[in-house]
């Protein structure tokens, strides 16, 4: 992909996504959601096509999988960023599998936590070997593997071949136990989730005023990393909450409506909704019961002076 191509993205996601984009010398071009799922689709990405159009970059909000095969049939590469979605399951396969490239957050409010890192997979092997060689500061190899591999005539295994410029991204083996650790009792971490997921669902199913987030279609499996409701009169929710000891947040503020990236004559109507009336809850695993029923009732209190 020449440099300066343009990669459509959904507005309403983290800015890293957006800011990745124009560090690899490329154009974030912003496009819309669906105002259900939050999710991007094929005919949100459609009409920003362009000729220099030369690669799409899906996140799976929340967690719940996008219809990636729609917007495969448009013949771009596809990014997933599938940070939230580490545990999301889309028509039985694990989401990242079915992109070229997706990008899996271990940050501390994930998932599935190593404290800071990520985790990437790919479909292609030479971009495995590429990621493989980038990764420690293009060297490819440390000088103990280099001199570890054995090659005759490898009598200097400190020289590098270095192709390209790059940073180190390398997680410690510190990280590696941890995630690990957690790979041990992640089905336990999400039936928790699930759980607080499903209250939540049951106790604003019947309060008009909420318009809950959707579960995810029939062979698919949500995340549960975040609990996105839509409600009238958005902020003062917020600010009550928060006088109540309620941190609540709007994930995320749609990246078009920032000046870096030029775009804020742009209008996508369902991002700019979300940007009034959307607001995360809590959602994860070290909620108690009390805390759960407290976010219940004072959200539910709140409801009684609209
Ligand atoms: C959708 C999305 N993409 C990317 C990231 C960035 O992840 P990290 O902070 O691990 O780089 C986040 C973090 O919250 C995110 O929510």
């Amino acid at each position: 992909m020449p440099k300066g191509s343009e990669i459509i993205l959904p507005s309403y996601t983290w800015v890293s996504c957006a800011q990745v984009v124009l560090l690899a010398g490329h154009i974030p071009v912003f496009c819309d959601v669906d105002i259900k799922t939050m999710n991007v689709r094929k005919i949100d990405v459609e009409v920003q096509v362009s000729e220099k159009t030369g690669a799409v970059m899906i996140v799976d909000y929340a967690g719940l999988p996008v219809e990636i095969e729609s917007i495969a049939e448009l013949g771009f590469p596809i990014i997933e960023d599938a940070a939230h979605a580490v545990y999301s399951v889309h028509n039985g396969v694990p989401c990242g599998a079915l992109a070229d490239v997706a990008i899996y957050s271990f940050d501390a409010v994930k998932n599935l936590t190593v404290g800071e890192g990520g985790g990437i997979t790919v479909k292609n092997e030479e971009v495995i070997t590429r990621v493989k060689m980038l990764r420690y500061c293009g060297i490819g190899k440390s000088g103990f593997e280099a001199a570890q591999s054995g090659t005759k005539g490898n009598t200097r295994w400190w020289e590098y071949n270095i192709t390209e410029p790059f940073i180190k991204m390398l997680p410690t083996n510190i990280a590696g136990a941890i995630g690990l650790a957690q790979l041990n009792k992640i089905d336990e971490l999400q039936a928790t989730r699930k759980d607080i997921w499903d209250v939540y669902q049951r106790e604003f199913a019947d309060v008009g005023w909420i318009t809950t987030p959707v579960e995810a279609a029939s062979g698919d499996r949500h995340s549960y990393f975040t609990y996105c409701i839509r409600v009238p009169k958005r902020d003062e929710l917020a600010h009550y909450l928060l006088e109540n000891e309620i941190y609540t947040t709007l994930r995320y503020h749609p990246l078009h409506m920032n000046p870096l990236y030029k775009q804020m004559d742009k209008r996508l109507p369902n991002c700019e909704k979300l940007n009034e009336d959307a607001l995360s809850i809590p959602l994860h695993p070290r909620l108690t019961e009390n805390d759960v029923e407290k976010i219940i009732n004072t959200i539910k209190e709140f409801g009684k002076k609209l």
